[in-house]
């Protein structure tokens, strides 16, 4: 079935860019600008999910791999980014999308003023990269490796090509629950970036499994929902870190919150306000974004109480709560989170919320942590109910 997979998928992609067919999902490309040294045949084939959020931190110099480039638009956007110092790789399975991208590319480097273009196409298979070992700084993709059939291999292949301390940023399709088998098997929903999508879970499971860290979500978005499945075009980053030393000065972490505890993917525990001995390479992790904003590091232990400035809390509005079907999925980068009102977030599983909490969840603090689906087929009256006692029902 995988080479199956591959073949029609391939084929379904020669199909789209010789025809130039629209397909696939939400962006936030601002075309406008894109126009302006990226030509018509390349955005006009676009199939990602989400935008190139991870360009946002390349500096000039940086190599960048985008798996499975398509007509090359990222690729494009990320040779401005990095200049004419830096490099890109664009890796494809399909001819027809390479042939594209590759005749685009001098016409790009012309119309960004480079000397010679510093984006190269390569013909390969996301499980199995013509990329060599450690030799990327940022990995993008966008709308690809649910294509994959086996996802797990090219999360370790992202893991192999990039360098130590290096990064990724990756817009995919995603699945509040497993998909079933009828639709597994459906090779034409499949190569609409449905089939073979993964729950939040797995797909992030994957990702660390293969040895990265702090992943999270950069933005989530409600794709399509069928037979009561609702998918989701997620884009998510993370990081492989930097071998260092685990020993060394002591080094404390303190949680400032809005959660009120959390387990990191290394299984170290904090409570808010408390302050936790961590070793180097926790306070690595512990220095990058998004955990920067969410601890306070330091050489003495910190401690802080509800009155400090730096605690962060969200607490639920006294009132009876109504059930409507909302769902809030915790998308990290903890791969466990504790709120005030006794709910326990698992990293990518959903968990039914009423009214209250879903308030709390689209405040400032937590919503970054967070993609709400609603599972009722119909509006939900709904009917007030009181918690109870000791809390934790909603
Ligand atoms: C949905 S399109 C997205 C293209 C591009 N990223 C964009 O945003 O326009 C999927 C692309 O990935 C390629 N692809 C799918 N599965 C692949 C795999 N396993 N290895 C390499 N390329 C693959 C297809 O040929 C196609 O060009």
């Amino acid at each position: 079935m995988i080479d199956d997979i591959a073949q029609k998928v391939s084929e379904r992609y020669a199909r789209a860019a010789a025809t130039g067919e629209q397909m696939c999902c939400p962006t936030g490309y601002n075309f406008n600008d894109l126009k302006t040294f990226i030509p018509e045949e390349v955005l006009h084939i676009s199939y990602g999910c989400g935008t190139p959020a991870g360009l946002d931190t390349v500096r000039a110099g940086e190599t960048v791999l985008d798996i499975g480039s398509g007509g090359g638009i990222d690729c494009f956007e990320a040779a401005r980014r990095v200049g004419p110092s830096g490099r890109v790789i664009g890796i494809d399975m399909t001819d027809t999308m390479l042939e594209i991208a590759r005749r685009n590319a001098p016409i790009v480097a012309k119309n960004l003023g480079h000397p010679s273009s510093n984006v190269e196409f390569r013909k390969g298979i996301a499980d199995t990269m013509p990329v060599n070992d450690g030799s990327v700084d940022l990995i993008i993709s966008n709308c690809v490796i649910n294509l994959a059939p086996d996802k797990r291999k090219v999360f370790r292949e992202m893991f192999r090509i990039l360098k130590p301390g290096g990064r990724f940023t990756i817009s995919d399709i995603v699945a509040d629950q497993t998909v079933p088998q009828y639709l597994i098997h459906d090779t034409e929903k499949w190569g609409d970036c449905l089939s073979g999508a993964l729950t939040v879970s797995d797909y992030i499971g994957g990702m660390v499994e293969a040895g990265f860290l702090g992943i999270h979500q950069i933005k989530t978005l409600p794709w399509q929902r069928i037979d009561g499945i609702q998918f989701l075009s997620i884009t998510l980053t993370g990081y492989k870190l930097e071998t260092v030393q685990p020993n060394g000065p002591s080094r404390f972490a303190t949680l400032l919150g809005p959660f009120s505890k959390v387990t990191d993917e290394l299984g170290q525990s904090y409570r808010r306000g408390v302050a936790q001995q961590i070793n180097n390479r926790t306070a690595r992790m512990l220095s990058a974004p998004p955990f920067q904003r969410l601890f306070v590091l330091s050489e003495s232990p910190t401690i802080l109480v509800e009155s400090d400035p730096g605690w962060i809390a969200v607490l639920p509005e006294q009132k009876p709560c109504v059930w409507k079907g909302d769902f809030a999925i915790f998308t990290g980068p903890f791969i466990e989170a504790e709120d005030d009102d006794h709910h326990v977030f698992l990293r990518g599983t959903p968990l039914e919320i009423c009214s209250k909490t879903l308030k709390v969840i689209a405040t400032d603090h937590y919503q970054p942590h967070f993609a709400v689906i609603n599972r009722a087929s119909e509006d939900v009256a709904g009917t007030a109910v009181s918690c109870a006692p000791g809390g934790g029902c909603c």
